[in-house]
């Protein structure tokens, strides 16, 4: 991967993740250690965040090849939460500023429409925390509840283009899943 175009942030950032993705699985507390490391820089973040309003969603691509790791600074205003869904690649997320409350569900999916979701891990994660996924256990949502604190300003580290695969979003509200073509990001917010 090239890392000539990028501000040295994320230069290193990148740099060191090629060596973690040598192998054909990376070891993600390595992947995560990563990208806390790249949430702790205030300087280089506290710019980019501005530029998104915090009374509304948004989000701005840093790194983004055509496949492989890509990275994503991500924020969801008060109160606004995702839609559960699958990656079918791996992924990491740590909160730059804010509160991002975590959940990660174990999903049985049965044919018709019905799932049987349970919540496998809950967590109101903020800087210097993070969360990592593997398929087939990478079934989440993520975004801001009410009380917890600021709205979260997250990176979003996805090990590769998701859009490229068939996923799954869910309703853990109605015991429900549906299929997401590629291509299909599904919705962004409930
Ligand atoms: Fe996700």
């Amino acid at each position: 991967m090239s890392t000539a175009p990028w501000p040295s942030p994320l230069r290193h950032f990148v740099a060191q993740l090629d060596e973690q993705r040598s192998a054909d699985v990376p070891d993600m507390d390595q992947v995560g250690r990563l990208l806390v490391e790249l949430a702790a820089d205030e300087e280089f973040f506290a710019p980019l965040i501005a530029e998104i309003p915090a009374a509304h969603p948004g989000d701005r691509w840093l790194v983004r090849p055509e496949r492989g790791p890509r990275l994503v600074l991500v924020h969801r205003p008060d109160s606004v939460m995702g839609y559960t869904h699958s990656h079918r690649c791996w992924v990491a997320i740590a909160p730059v500023r804010g509160v991002e409350t975590h959940q990660r569900w174990d999903a049985v999916r049965h044919p018709g429409g019905r799932a049987e979701l349970r919540l496998a891990d809950e967590r109101a994660m903020t800087r210097g925390d993070v969360a990592t996924l593997t398929p087939p256990h990478d079934v989440h949502n993520h975004g801001h509840v009410a009380g917890t604190g600021p709205s979260p300003y997250s990176l979003i580290l996805l090990g590769d283009d998701m859009l490229r695969f068939d996923r799954e979003e869910y309703d853990p509200g109605r015991g429900t899943w549906r299929a997401l073509a590629p291509g299909d990001p599904g919705r962004s917010n409930r």
